[in-house]
C-alpha cells in the first residue's frame, strides 16, 4: 500500500456530476448484506461535457452494474480500492449498481455495523462509501428513498430518514418499510436502524402547528431511560423556535440509542442515532453531568437539522462552519436552562485544559485546516470548541441583534446549499455592517494567542494606561503569524470602593463593563476621569479563546476573588491566586525543600466558605482546584510528581484549615428530596461533594464515615459516584476493595454503570494503577471493540497523571500495545487514543524518549491513514 496522501483545500473543485434522487434497497444480512443503489445524475454545470464519472467505494463487492438500464461490460468501467469510474456517460443518466458487504466484519463502526445484534450506520464523514458507490462528498445532496428488508422476528423495527411510505411482508419470513425523505441531504447525514428495538413515544406542536411525533429507540431493558432526553429534546426544540425562530421541518424525529459508537452522537436527518451513553439516564444510574452532558448532545444533534442539515458544508475543510456554529448553540441552550455561569467557568476550564494544549502541540490546527490526510483526524477540540469561541466573539462583536438578523439570512439564502465559511461570516458583516476580514483570520491561523498586559494608574491625572501586547507561537507549517482581532471585555474595579469605574476610552463614555477591540501587535488603552487606583479585571467572560497575562499580585487577586463583578473572572482570580501558590510547591518539591502553605490561600478559601450564595454550583467551582491537567498546561516543562504533590499539598493544607468549615457546608447541603436534575440540587450536591473531598483528603475520620454513609445510602448516581471515587482513590484498602466489589457485583448487568466502575479504579493515585488497568482488560465487561469500553478503561488511565506517566515507561507501552491493536479494529478511536504520547514535548528527557520510543514502534507496524497521519506529525 501507497504513503497516504494529504488533499488540500485550494484543490477544492465541484463535483463533475451530482445526484439529483437516490433509491436504495438494503437486504440484509450480517455476512452478505445486498445493497441494490439507483441513481439519478447529471452533469454539473459548471464542469465540462465528456468528464469521467468518479464514484467512492470501499470494501463493496460489486455484483452489477448498468447505465440507463444497459449493464457495463468489464471493459466499460475500472474498480480501485478507493472507488469506481466509468469513462463514458451520458449529460443525464441513471446509474444502477449493487454491491455486497459484511455488516458483522465491520469493527471500524464506519458504514453499515451492527451492535449488539442491531444493524446501524454512521456516515459522517466519509462512511457511506461503504455502503455503496457514490459521490460520498457533502456538496451532492440529493433526496433520498430507501427500501430496508430484513428478518421479521429478528428485525422487527426497520428506521430510515423521513418518512415511512410502505411496508408489507415478504416470502422467507421477510418484512419491508420504504421511507422517503423529501429534503435534499448529503450522504453523510444518510441513517438505516434494524433490530429487536422498543420505542418511547411522544408529541410536540411547533409554533405554526405542525404536529411531530418524538420517538426515541432503545434495547428493551433501556426503557426506563428515556424520559430526560425526550424532556431535553422537547425543550432544545422550543428553544431554537424562540430563540433563532427555526422549527423542525418533518412529522417524525427520531433518536436511536446504540452501544458501539465512534462519538457522542450523529445528526443524520430525522433519524438521529445516539451512543447509548449520550442518550440514557436515571438517577441510579447517571451523574448529575451525564444529565447535563445528554441534555446538551441532545440539544446539539436536533440544533444540526438547521445548522449542518439545511444548510450544510461545502467539503470538509468547512466542517466547523457546522460544528462550531452548533456547538455555540448548544451552549447558549445549556445556559438558559441551568446556571449561566457555572456553564462558562466549566466550558471555559476544559477549553484551557484541553484545546490550549492541542494548540500547542503537534496536531495543532487552524479552525479552519487548509489540507488533512484523514478528516476523521479533525473532529477535534479546535474544530468544534475553537469554532464555538469564534462564534461566541462573533455574536459579541456585532451583539444579539444583529447576530441573530445574519444567522436568518444564512439560513435563508443558503437552505438547502453546501456553504463555506465565508457565506456564514458574510452574512454577519452583512447584517452588522462591520468589517469583519481581519477577524477571519481566527480561522485560518492556528495556536493560542498570547497577550501580555500592563496597566499604570496615574494618580495625579486620573489616568490609568492599559497596553496590551499580542502573539501567537508558531505551529507546525505557520511559522508566522498575523495580528489577530481580539475583543476584551474589561472592567476596572476600584481598590477603595470595589466598584466597577465608569470607563472613558478617548472622550467616549464605555460604562462601566466594555469590550475594547486589539487589532495590533501593540496597542495602548488610555481610560480617562479614573477616580480612584484600579485592578484590571480582564478577558471577563473569556471573551475571546487567548491566553492573557497580567501581573497580579496575590493582593490583586484575593481582592478580585472577593470583589469582581464579573462571576467568570472572579473565579479566575481564584485559579490564578491558587496557580502561584502551586507554582512555589513545585519548585520546593523539586528542590527538596520544605513545603509552606500560602495562608493568603487559605484566608480566600474561607473567606469563601462563610459567603452565603445561592448560586451554590459556583462556589463549587470555586472551591475547586486548578486540575492536574490545567497545572501542566501552565508549566514550561511538565513535572508530573511534583505537580502532583503540590495540588495534594494544597488541599491537605485547606482540608486541615478549615475542616470544621467543610463539615458544615457538607451538613448544610445534604438533600433529601427525591432526585432531580435541576439547578438547585445539582448545586448543592457539587457543594456538598467538593467538601466530602476535601475531607477525605486528609483521611478524616468523620469524612471517611460520611463517604461511606453517602455510598450505602444509594440515593442517587452522583452521590454513590462521588463517594466511590473517594473510597477508592483513598489509601485504604479497607476502604475502596469491599466498595468497588459491591458496586461491580450490583451493577454488572448494566455496561454505562460498568464504565464508571472502570473508571473509577483506574484513575487511583495509588500505584497499582497499572495493574489493575491490565487486570480488568480480562474482565468480561471490558471490551476493546467497544469504543465506550477504550474510553473508559484505557482513556480514562491515560488521564490518571502519575501512573501513566510512570517513570519505568509501562504506562506508555500499555497504551501504545492496545493502539496497535486497535489500529486494525477501529482506525478512528485509535488514533484518539495515541493523543496523550504525541504531548511527549512537554515532558522531561527521559519521559520524552520513553513516549518517543513507543511512537516509533507504531510507526514501525502497517497503519490506517488516521493513525499514520497523527504519528507522523508527533514524530515530525
Ligand atoms: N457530527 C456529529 C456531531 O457533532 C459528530 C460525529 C462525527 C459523529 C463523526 C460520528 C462521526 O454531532
Ligand atoms: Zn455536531
Amino acid at each position: 500500500m501507497s504513503e497516504p496522501q494529504p488533499i488540500y483545500l485550494s484543490d477544492y473543485r465541484p463535483p463533475a456530476y451530482r445526484v439529483t434522487h437516490t433509491e436504495l434497497t438494503f437486504d440484509l444480512d450480517p455476512a452478505a448484506t445486498r445493497v441494490k443503489a439507483r441513481l439519478h445524475l447529471e452533469r454539473h454545470p459548471e464542469r465540462q461535457a465528456g468528464e469521467p464519472l468518479e464514484l467512492d467505494g470501499e470494501q463493496l463487492a460489486l455484483k452489477a452494474i448498468a447505465i440507463d438500464g444497459q449493464s457495463l461490460g468489464e471493459d466499460e468501467y475500472t474498480l480501485t480500492e478507493r472507488g469506481l469510474r466509468v469513462e463514458q456517460v451520458p449529460e443525464r443518466f441513471r446509474l444502477d449498481t449493487e454491491v455486497e458487504i459484511a455488516p458483522k466484519d465491520n469493527t471500524a463502526l464506519e458504514g453499515l455495523y451492527q451492535s449488539s445484534g442491531m444493524f446501524c450506520t454512521q456516515c459522517e464523514a466519509e462512511g457511506f462509501r461503504r455502503i455503496t458507490f457514490y459521490p460520498d462528498r457533502p456538496d451532492v445532496m440529493a433526496t433520498f428513498s430507501t427500501t430496508v428488508i430484513g428478518d421479521a422476528a429478528s428485525l422487527p423495527v426497520l428506521l430510515s430518514n423521513g418518512n415511512p411510505v410502505e411496508r408489507g411482508s415478504l416470502p422467507g419470513e421477510r418484512h419491508f418499510v420504504t421511507w422517503e425523505d423529501p429534503h435534499p441531504k448529503p450522504s453523510y447525514l444518510f441513517a438505516l436502524v434494524a433490530g429487536d428495538l422498543r420505542k418511547v413515544e411522544d408529541r410536540f406542536t411547533t409554533l405554526s402547528g405542525r404536529e411531530v411525533t418524538l420517538q426515541i429507540w432503545v434495547e428493551e431493558e433501556n426503557l426506563g431511560k428515556t424520559d430526560h432526553a425526550m424532556a431535553s429534546l422537547k425543550r432544545a426544540m422550543r428553544w431554537d423556535e424562540e430563540t433563532y425562530g427555526r422549527e423542525y421541518d418533518l412529522d417524525l424525529f427520531m433518536i436511536v440509542a446504540v452501544n458501539d459508537f465512534n462519538m457522542g452522537a450523529m445528526e443524520n436527518k430525522g433519524l438521529n442515532i445516539f451512543n447509548s451513553a449520550a442518550v440514557l439516564t436515571h438517577p441510579h444510574t447517571a451523574t448529575d453531568a451525564a444529565f447535563q452532558r445528554v441534555e446538551g448532545i441532545v440539544a446539539h444533534e436536533y440544533f444540526h437539522n438547521w445548522s449542518g442539515n439545511r444548510v450544510t458544508c461545502r467539503d470538509w475543510f468547512q466542517l466547523s462552519l457546522k460544528e462550531g456554529f452548533t456547538v455555540f448553540r448548544d451552549q447558549c441552550f445549556s445556559a438558559d436552562t441551568n446556571s449561566a455561569p457555572v456553564k462558562r467557568i466549566e466550558e471555559v476550564s476544559f477549553f484551557r485544559t484541553a484545546q490550549f494544549a492541542e494548540d500547542a502541540g503537534p496536531t495543532a490546527h487552524p479552525v479552519r485546516p487548509d489540507h488533512y490526510i484523514e478528516i476523521g483526524n479533525f473532529y477535534t477540540l479546535t474544530i468544534y470548541e475553537k469554532g464555538a469561541e469564534i462564534v461566541r466573539m462573533l455574536r459579541n462583536l456585532v451583539g444579539w441583534e444583529a447576530f441573530r438578523r445574519g444567522a436568518d439570512r444564512y439560513f435563508a439564502r443558503f437552505d438547502g446549499q453546501a456553504v463555506t465559511i465565508e457565506d456564514f461570516v458574510g452574512c454577519m458583516a452583512e447584517a452588522s455592517g462591520q468589517d469583519l476580514d481581519q477577524f477571519l483570520r481566527w480561522y485560518s491561523q492556528a495556536g493560542t494567542p498570547e497577550i501580555d498586559a500592563h496597566g499604570e494608574y496615574d494618580y495625579a491625572n486620573g489616568v490609568y494606561r492599559l497596553v496590551l501586547r499580542q502573539r501567537t507561537p508558531a505551529t507546525p507549517g505557520q511559522p508566522d503569524k498575523q495580528a489577530l482581532h481580539i475583543p476584551i471585555r474589561l472592567g476596572l474595579v476600584g481598590t477603595k470602593t470595589g466598584r466597577d469605574l465608569a470607563l472613558t476610552l478617548d472622550g467616549e463614555a464605555l460604562g462601566r463593563d466594555a469590550v475594547i477591540h486589539l487589532r495590533e501587535d501593540e496597542q495602548e488603552f488610555v481610560f480617562t476621569d479614573v477616580e480612584e487606583a484600579p485592578v484590571p479585571s480582564l478577558l471577563r467572560g473569556f471573551s475571546a479563546p487567548v491566553k492573557l497575562h497580567y501581573p497580579y499580585s496575590r493582593e490583586d487577586l484575593a481582592f478580585l476573588l472577593a470583589h469582581d463583578s464579573d462571576g467568570f473572572n472572579r473565579w479566575d482570580a481564584g485559579q490564578r491566586l491558587a496557580l502561584l501558590a502551586l507554582d512555589d510547591l513545585i519548585a520546593a518539591h523539586r528542590n527538596g525543600v520544605e513545603k509552606v502553605m500560602d495562608p493568603r490561600v487559605v484566608e480566600a478559601f474561607r473567606a469563601l466558605l462563610d459567603t452565603d450564595t445561592d448560586d451554590k454550583a459556583v462556589l463549587a467551582e470555586m472551591l475547586t482546584l486548578p486540575s492536574e491537567a490545567y497545572i501542566a498546561e501552565q508549566q514550561p516543562l511538565v513535572d508530573v510528581d511534583a505537580i502532583h504533590a503540590a495540588r495534594l499539598f494544597v488541599k491537605q493544607s485547606l482540608a486541615l484549615a478549615l475542616r470544621d468549615d467543610f463539615l458544615r457546608v457538607y451538613e448544610a447541603n445534604r438533600l433529601d428530596a427525591p432526585y432531580a436534575p435541576e439547578p438547585e440540587q445539582i448545586g448543592a450536591r457539587s457543594l456538598k461533594n467538593v467538601a466530602l473531598s476535601y475531607l477525605m483528603s486528609i483521611e478524616d475520620e468523620e469524612g471517611i464515615e460520611l463517604a461511606r454513609h453517602q455510598f450505602e445510602a444509594d440515593h442517587n448516581m452522583t452521590d454513590v459516584r462521588q463517594a466511590l471515587t473517594l473510597l477508592t482513590h483513598s489509601s485504604r484498602g479497607d476502604l475502596a476493595d469491599p466498595a468497588l466489589r459491591a458496586f461491580g457485583e450490583k451493577w454488572a448487568h448494566d455496561p454505562l454503570v460498568m464504565d464508571q466502575w472502570f473508571s473509577i479504579q483506574v484513575t487511583r493515585p495509588q500505584s497499582d494503577a497499572l495493574d489493575r488497568v491490565k487486570f480488568l482488560m480480562d474482565h468480561p465487561a471490558f471490551s476493546l471493540t467497544n469504543p465506550n469500553k477504550v474510553r473508559a478503561l484505557i482513556g480514562a488511565f491515560a488521564q490518571n497523571r502519575v501512573n501513566f506517566h510512570r517513570l519505568d515507561g509501562e504506562g506508555y507501552r500499555l497504551l501504545a500495545d492496545v493502539v496497535i491493536e486497535l489500529n486494525r479494529l477501529n482506525p478512528e478511536i485509535a488514533a484518539r487514543l495515541v493523543t496523550p504520547l504525541t504531548r511527549w514535548q512537554r515532558f522531561d528527557e527521559a519521559r520524552q524518549a520513553l513516549m518517543k520510543a513507543e511512537l516509533e514502534r507504531i510507526r514501525g507496524e502497517e497503519l490506517s491513514p488516521n493513525v499514520f497521519e497523527v504519528i507522523e506529525k508527533a514524530l515530525a
